[in-house]
């Protein structure tokens, strides 16, 4: 079967990886998960005091750009690949609230958004590729031959956050990752550089009420008819 393109885009903590992440090992694809790529950015500014709570210092973010060195690294015992920073795993620490709470406003520099887009489309060149995001189908790659745009209420999705924040064992509280939840979307779709939107050709999934299984039974009938 011909190797193809998958973008998966949508709103903050729809389930987006998950799902990714099943349908790559189910096709034998390779799983990219952009965001992690926009959360390594964000690590980097603030270890280096580019962003705090009083300022974002974009300029100096800018013109550090090129000390950043982002990876992915399959990890055999956990079946998929973790993010590195500059050669250190980084995986557990751009998940957290923190990070979260600032990654909004770096995806919406122009210059860090022209970087990660060249190294994604890089990742994807030889296709057999699922990549989640919020651009891949709009921008990244805009001739993916299947587009998912997942969706779900801001609380249930909210609320899935808040389940992996606390198994994790981070102390959080509810209202703070809903608000987190509703501001990144908020951010994410009214930027000027590529906004949240749904490219005009992706299928619109809802999975407010979907099981993990049905959608992935979804998605994966989608595929097979693209292929
Ligand atoms: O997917 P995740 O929630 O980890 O993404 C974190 C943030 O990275 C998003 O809220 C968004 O600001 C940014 N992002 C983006 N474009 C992508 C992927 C993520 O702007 N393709």
């Amino acid at each position: 079967m011909k190797k193809i393109t998958i973008a998966i885009d949508g709103h903050s903590s729809t389930g987006k990886s998950t799902v990714a992440k099943q349908i790559a090992s189910h096709l034998g694809y390779t799983y990219v998960d952009s965001g992690a790529m926009y959360r390594a950015v964000t690590l980097f500014a603030m270890q280096n005091n580019f962003i705090t709570k009083e300022a974002f210092n974009v300029n100096t973010l800018v013109e550090n750009l090129h000390k950043i060195h982002i990876q992915f690294k399959f990890n055999k015992d956990l079946g998929f690949s973790e993010v590195y920073l500059n050669n250190k795993n980084i995986e557990k620490e751009i998940r957290t609230l923190n990070v979260s709470a600032f990654v909004s406003q770096v995806a919406a520099v122009p210059e860090v958004r022209y970087q990660l887009v060249k190294q994604q489309r890089k990742m994807g060149e030889d296709k057999g590729v699922v990549m989640d995001g919020r651009d891949i189908g709009t921008v990244v790659f805009p001739n993916a031959e299947v587009k998912i745009f997942m969706t779900a209420s801001a609380e249930v999705r909210a609320q899935r956050r808040f389940d992996e924040l606390v198994n994790r064992g981070d102390k959080v509280v509810f209202e703070d990752v809903l608000k987190n939840v509703k501001e990144r979307d908020y951010i994410d779709s009214h930027r000027a550089d590529s906004p949240l939107i749904k490219a005009n050709d992706a299928i619109e999934i809802d999975n407010s009420s979907l099981t993990q299984e049905e959608q992935l039974h979804k998605i994966l009938t989608i595929i097979q008819d693209a292929q």
